[in-house]
């Protein structure tokens, strides 16, 4: 495999032809070797019904492949252009109050369109005949960012209509719905398919299992509405890699089911954007990490999507400088677009590409940073970015295969238990993303890399501890998965609660049979004030459960109030509560230790590590310099050195193995 690469979003559509042979030409000398075009061109591709107007879009591939670039090209599918809006309005998507979206940003249709998603495969159809074997188009991106703008539930007219078609296809008859659902419940049962409504605007809650059930519907209609395009490019595009970006905490579709369909999965990466409006954090975290971003937020997401890309991922746009639409918009601290680039490549990235090439004076995103400003001069960027190209032709032998891991530690991820638990939160805090997000930070902080595993997985070979919190609902691979593993697994808080149709399941959770001899009497959620303590340190937060355990299974710890805590049986640990990071530290030795894995000291905040094969990497989000020596790390130093600075990098050479730590 090659050495990891460069990139950047490029809009020829929006820039006088003049200027592109330079722009490519500086794109080239300063680096970049691939370049994504055409996402929201439509317009410009098909101005009016059937008149196509594709020259410019060839000189444009053109004269990009003049100058070595390769190209990705988008398909235009996420701005639909007027005229096509028009002549089928009902394809706009309606949102929870019943109001239909309007035609004027992006993302205005709804995905169970069927004629929408014709139109989609016509277009498609006619750019991948046209390019589908053009030398320097060698990756496609399928549409932008679904899901984003909250568009993966659409209360439409087609979306009802293909709610119903759904259902009836997986219950077979209205009987058997009534009967998993329990529609009993406040007098909702059904004699068609054709009654069944979709669950919005009710008077109080709808219906937990109806509103699951719609969310996976919603989610499927994702999985066909890319199946589509991936079909027509697979035939017309015969052995170019096919590509989504997807985003960072949107969760509402199932990506992983997504991206079996591509060669590569990639996201968007606006640290600081997150930082204000996607994390959980308090105000003096925000303000000392504001230039910078969460220290664990992006790690999360190159590893989920490294899992989604089943290893091969990308980070398709990254945030070169301020962006424009989070609550607050501040400039990166110095050398932290290095470091953001660097650090995807120790997750083991292919290519990193930013957003974008100049910041363009005019639309919705004129406030939102390039690599050059809207005068054409570099911006503060150009030179970190440039750093990093030295940095990888030094770091040659970096190759993305060296940036396997064999992290002792996985983490299951589950796109229906952030589904569930936002249905039926039973506390304000209780959501998913942040439970597991929490689990990831206490990881990292003692140096350990984490792999990420969708719930799907049919085992956990090459991991010594596995992580399932919050899992709504034991699936078959699952629980063979945890029958069949030799190492520890640490499950709950609330996993295995529910069975797939939203119930409790007969004989309470975890609903792990002879695996785990304990219930669940009770739950209760805690209000941020009312935690509770656990003897020896630490205390549960937001979450807490009420264990009766039967032998073999022992307590481990137990609350103040006597209630087990921990327990074990064999190498099966239930936890039942959030803990807090005091409490979640503690729980991680006794497991860690269990399973044979050495634990680093607490790392200072803002000092990351990841592994990637037989390096170590290190990153300092934190404002003051870290002695890498004084945490033991010992060089020889291939990038870097044993100061680490505010905003540095360094990459250690290390044994193949053992793999953690070092
Ligand atoms: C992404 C999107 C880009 C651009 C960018 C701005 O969400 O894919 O088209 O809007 O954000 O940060």
């Amino acid at each position: 495999m090659a050495s990891p690469t460069l990139g950047v979003c490029y809009y020829p559509e929006q820039w006088p032809e003049a200027l592109w042979a330079e722009d490519a030409r500086r794109m080239a000398e300063l680096g970049i070797t691939r370049v994504r075009i055409g996402e929201f061109a439509w317009s410009r591709i098909e101005p009016s019904p059937g008149t196509l107007s594709l020259g410019w879009l060839d000189r444009a591939i053109d004269t990009l492949a003049a100058a070595g670039l390769q190209v990705v090209l988008g398909t235009p599918t996420a701005t639909p252009p007027k005229w096509l809006v028009d002549r089928m309005p009902d394809m706009l998507p309606v949102d929870g109050d019943g109001r239909q979206r309007r035609f004027g940003s992006r993302r205005h249709y709804c995905f169970s369109h069927l004629g929408y998603r014709e139109e989609c495969a016509r277009i498609v159809t006619v750019l991948a005949e046209r390019y589908g074997h053009h030398p320097a188009v060698f990756a496609w991106q399928i549409d932008n960012e679904y899901g984003c703008h909250d568009t993966t539930l659409s209360y439409s007219t087609a979306a009802r209509d293909g709610f119903r078609r759904w259902l009836a296809a997986r219950y077979a008859s209205i009987d058997a719905l009534n009967r998993t659902w329990q529609t009993v419940f406040w007098s909702k049962e059904y004699r068609s398919f054709d009654e069944i409504d979709l669950p919005y605007l009710t008077v109080t809650e709808a219906h937990p299992a109806h509103r699951l059930d719609f969310q996976r519907f919603a989610s499927d209609q994702v999985v066909a509405f890319n199946q589509v395009q991936a079909d027509i490019l697979r035939r017309l595009a015969p052995g170019r890699d096919l590509i989504h970006n997807f985003m960072g905490r949107v969760f509402d579709f199932d990506q992983f089911e997504v991206a079996d369909a591509l060669d590569i999965a990639s996201w968007d990466s606006y640290p600081l954007g997150f930082l204000e409006d996607r994390v959980n954090a308090d105000d003096g975290w925000r303000r000392r990490f504001a230039r910078v971003g969460d220290p664990d937020f992006q790690a999360f997401h190159h590893d989920l999507y490294r899992a989604a890309g089943r290893g091969r991922w990308w980070v398709m746009e990254q945030q070169p400088g301020p962006v424009n639409w989070a609550p607050h918009n501040p400039v990166p601290r110095d050398g932290m677009i290095r470091l953001w680039t660097w650090e995807a490549f120790a997750h083991g990235a292919e290519t990193v590409s930013y957003f974008r090439w100049r910041q363009m004076p005019a639309g919705q995103e004129q406030m939102h940073a390039g690599l050059r400003r809207p005068d054409d001069r570099p911006s503060p960027a150009m030179a970190e970015v440039a750093q990093t190209v030295r940095e990888i032709a030094n770091l040659g032998n970096l190759t993305t295969d060296r940036t396997e891991v064999a992290a002792d530690v996985a983490l299951v991820f589950d796109h229906t238990s952030s589904w569930a638990w936002s249905i039926q939160s039973q506390g304000a805090e209780f959501d998913y993303f942040r439970l597991l997000f929490d689990a990831y930070r206490g990881v990292r902080r003692r140096g350990l890399s984490v792999e990420m595993v969708s719930s799907r997985s049919p085992g956990f070979d090459g991991h010594r501890l596995v992580l399932i919190p919050g899992l709504f609902a034991w699936n078959d691979n699952l629980r063979k998965a945890i029958a069949g593993f030799d190492g520890t697994v640490l499950i709950g808080p609330r996993s295995g609660s529910k069975t797939r149709d939203f119930a409790i399941p007969d004989q309470l959770p975890p609903d792990l049979g002879a695996l785990l001899e304990a219930r669940i009497g009770q739950v209760e959620s805690l209000a941020v004030g009312c935690e509770v303590a656990v003897d020896g340190g630490g205390a549960f937060q937001f979450w807490r459960e009420y264990l009766e355990t039967v032998p073999p299974a022992e307590t481990c710890l137990a609350a103040a109030d006597g209630v087990a805590a921990p327990i074990r049986q064999g190498g099966l640990f239930y936890l039942a509560g959030w803990p807090d990071p005091v409490l979640l530290d503690r729980v991680l030795s006794m497991v860690s230790e269990a399973a044979g894995v050495a634990l680093r000291a607490p790392l200072p905040d803002g000092l990351c590590l990841r592994r990637a094969g037989d390096l170590l990497f290190a990153f300092n989000y934190g404002g003051e310099p870290v002695s890498l020596d004084g945490l033991g790390l010992r060089g020889p130093y291939l990038l870097g050195g044993a100061e680490l600075g505010p905003s540095d990098v360094a990459a250690i050479a290390v044994p193949a193995s053992p793999a953690e730590p070092a």
